[in-house]
């Protein structure tokens, strides 16, 4: 912690060996009265959760597998943009601690070389439609240096990319200092309209053809990055643009 300069996240500091999940221990921890930028931090996981439902691996030693509680004033339905708070964070961590230059895929996906190298999830807790809290989980893939066959073409590690071991500490404070500087540019506004020029830099896919799906509905877009309010802009063949959010749709690119 001694390499933390952070004003509020963080400086309630929770630190494992081994854990079932960091957004279920966070969870655990805001049940029982834990503060705005409470943080929970594991060397193993082994339960990890993923977004839509899957799992998320977190070997020993390997990772950063972290999460933290936010109790913000704000709109429930403006929650959905932490995410892409968080994937800015991230991204300027990475690039600040190792030079390595990521790339974002909508709506959180850290991207090296065309695979994934960040994953984040975040999950809230509603209490009469208002926010009770809010916890983002992240898990950055940092000193692997190789995947099973099967995620080989999806996955990728800091290690693999930059081709040495990176220090985990530093890069997890990073990770908090660039969160804690782009949440207040996003509540400023309480939305994305000082980020989303920088984000869509590093978006992927910009002008490219998507494969936007909606529950059993597959439509091919071109992609015209975010709006303010961090929904994915979309172009139809006949020039028609609409908007997607991210809870509905998933985006792959073709
Ligand atoms: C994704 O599916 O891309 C999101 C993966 C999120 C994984 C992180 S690891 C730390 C935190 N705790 C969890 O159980 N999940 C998130």
């Amino acid at each position: 912690a001694s390499c933390l300069h952070t004003k509020w996240l963080g400086k309630d500091l929770y630190c494992y060996e081994t854990m079932d999940s960091t957004n279920l221990e966070i969870r655990r921890l805001a049940e029982a009265g834990a503060s705005h930028g409470t943080v929970a931090i594991t060397e193993e996981q082994t339960m990890g959760k993923g977004r839509r439902g899957r799992s998320w691996l977190a070997e020993a030693g390997a990772g950063i597998a972290m999460s933290f509680l936010l109790k913000p004033q704000i709109e429930a339905q403006n929650s959905s943009m932490l995410t892409l708070v968080t994937a800015l964070a991230v991204n300027e961590a990475i690039c600040e601690t190792t030079g390595i230059r990521a790339k974002i895929k909508w709506p959180n996906d850290i991207i090296v070389n065309g695979k994934k190298i960040c994953g984040i999830l975040t999950e809230m807790s509603l209490q009469m439609d208002e926010i009770n809290y809010i916890v983002v989980g992240l898990g950055i893939n940092v000193n692997i240096d190789h995947f099973p066959e099967d995620l080989s073409d999806k996955a990728t590690s800091l290690q693999i990319e930059g081709g040495r071991k990176i220090k985990r500490a530093p890069l997890a404070a990073k990770v908090l200092e660039c969160f804690e500087k782009y949440y207040d540019m996003f509540l400023k506004t309480e939305d994305l309209s000082m980020l989303q020029d920088e984000y869509n830099k590093l978006l992927v896919h910009t002008d490219q053809k998507i494969k936007v799906v909606r529950g059993s509905k597959e439509e091919i877009f071109l992609s015209r990055g975010i709006n303010h309010r961090g929904e994915l802009l979309v172009e139809d063949e006949d020039g028609k643009v609409s908007e997607v959010s991210s809870g509905e749709v998933s985006v792959r690119g073709i």
